[in-house]
């Protein structure tokens, strides 16, 4: 297995392109079963989670063409083609690998009639249901039936006739999912308490692009008036908001400087926040957003919420940085009860950070020091990369197949802003 080396140290600086978003493709990729007409994606970022799903959708019977790429570009064109669906089985294998097959389940319903997707279980993060999923697709009038490790939905013979639910809680996944399930009903939808994440403006605007009559995008309150059926549409992926934090704070641990091209501070404002208070200057210029740290850092105080808040796919690498600024910060892990696996490797580099239950407290330290860690989720490795690029010496950074889910060439991205790494094969 491959591993990343870095030798710490090196202050970045230059100017990055920030790739396609993972999240928002991996809700766009399956609207194309909600059509048989196709569906071209542009600027998909290139990594093993985009492939994966490309996987489950031939699956089904789907087609894909990828065109006008070369190996040095980032991102990719995709055309995907649903003229005829041949399964409507998402099998246990491949939802087990990826979380996000679940998100065939509202449009497979809604085009089909019927979906049975395996239940995706636990995760590294920890247990994360999809209950929500199913009592939101159960009020547009699903039937759903559980059998064999199975998640059966089935629609009456005129479509989903439409229905309002509430979320109890704020969930990505479910709002996606509903608002796949009901842009075909034969009625109208209501989702309150909806998810409003960019990713989830990304859907709708795609949805909208293929006939879909959705209002209220961006805010918690969703009408879908369902129609008849979509067409297909061309549709260029939002920036990834997470990949250009993930660098911002990989930038501002070294003292650096970068332009992170593509980048909007409207869809990261919380992250951009907690920036600015740990001293990092951030400033959204035409081409995207300016990153400039001198050095000095000062702790934070933040809890992770649903968006607008402070991301949890940011907690890990803020934390990172924050494991250099001079004094205690205090990190509070709201979404997932199980989100601090980086903290014991962090530490093993020299941090000090304590965690009591959802709570963590990074101590400042003035210098760490490069180890040999591992991490075992996407974020968790992510931070590791960022305290490795300050750590003095060597780290090591194993289980790399975590970062090619989530960041498109991470290595060559921050060798192109000076930082001294490499991918080596063989663990
Ligand atoms: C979540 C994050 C998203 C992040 C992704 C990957 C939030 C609100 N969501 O999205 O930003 O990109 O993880 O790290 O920050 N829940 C239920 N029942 C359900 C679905 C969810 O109880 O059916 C709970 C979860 O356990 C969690 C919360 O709701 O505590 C939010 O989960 P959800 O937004 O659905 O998770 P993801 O879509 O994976």
């Amino acid at each position: 297995m491959d591993r990343i080396i870095i030798r710490g140290g090196r202050r970045l600086a230059g100017r990055l392109t920030i790739s396609g978003a993972k999240n928002a493709a991996l809700a766009l990729l399956p609207c194309t079963l909600l059509t048989d007409e196709p569906l071209t994606l542009r600027n998909l970022p290139r990594l093993a989670d985009i492939d994966s799903f490309q996987h489950l959708l031939n699956q089904f019977g789907v087609t894909t063409t990828i065109a006008g790429s070369r190996p040095e570009d980032f991102g990719r064109v995709m055309t995907l083609s649903a003229t005829r669906i041949t399964s409507t089985v998402a099998p246990y294998e491949l939802v087990r690998k990826m979380r996000a097959s679940i998100l065939v389940l509202g449009p497979m319903l809604a085009r089909m009639g019927e979906a049975r997707v395996s239940l995706p279980g636990g995760c590294a993060i920890g247990n994360r249901p999809i209950d929500l999923h199913l009592k939101a697709l159960e009020a547009f009038g699903a039937t759903i039936e559980m059998a064999e490790g199975y998640v059966r939905a089935i629609a009456p013979d005129a479509g989903l006739p439409g229905g309002r639910y509430t979320f109890p809680v704020v969930s990505v996944g479910a709002t996606e999912n509903a608002l796949m399930a009901g842009v075909l009903a034969a009625g109208t939808c209501h989702l309150h308490n909806a998810a409003r994440e960019p990713e989830i403006v990304d859907l709708c605007n795609l949805l909208n692009a293929m006939g879909a009559a959705i209002e209220g995008i961006g805010t918690s309150d969703l009408t879908i008036h369902g129609v008849p059926r979509l067409h297909g549409a061309t549709y260029r992926v939002m920036a990834d908001r997470i990949e250009a934090g993930s660098y911002a704070c990989a930038a501002a641990i070294t003292g650096g400087e970068v332009l992170l091209c593509g980048a909007r501070e409207d869809d990261m404002a919380a992250s951009v926040q907690a920036l600015r208070d740990a001293g990092v200057h951030c400033e959204q210029q035409g081409e995207g957003l300016h990153v400039a740290a001198d050095g000095a850092l000062r702790p934070v105080t933040i809890a992770t919420a649903p968006f607008p808040g402070f991301a949890t796919d940011m907690q890990a690498q803020l934390m990172a940085l924050l494991c250099r600024a001079e004094g205690a910060s205090v990190l509070t892990e709201s979404i997932f009860e199980n989100r601090y696996m980086h903290v014991p490797e962090l530490n093993r580099m020299g941090a000090h950070i304590e965690t009591k239950g959802r709570v963590a407290i990074v101590h400042g330290v003035q210098q760490m020091t490069g180890a040999d860690v591992m991490a075992t989720d996407l974020r968790a490795s992510m931070s590791l990369i960022v305290a490795g690029l300050a750590a003095a010496g060597e780290t090591r950074v194993h289980r790399v197949y975590h970062l090619d889910r989530g960041y498109e060439r991470l290595e060559e991205k921050l060798a192109l802003i000076g930082a001294d790494i490499e991918r080596v094969g063989g663990d």
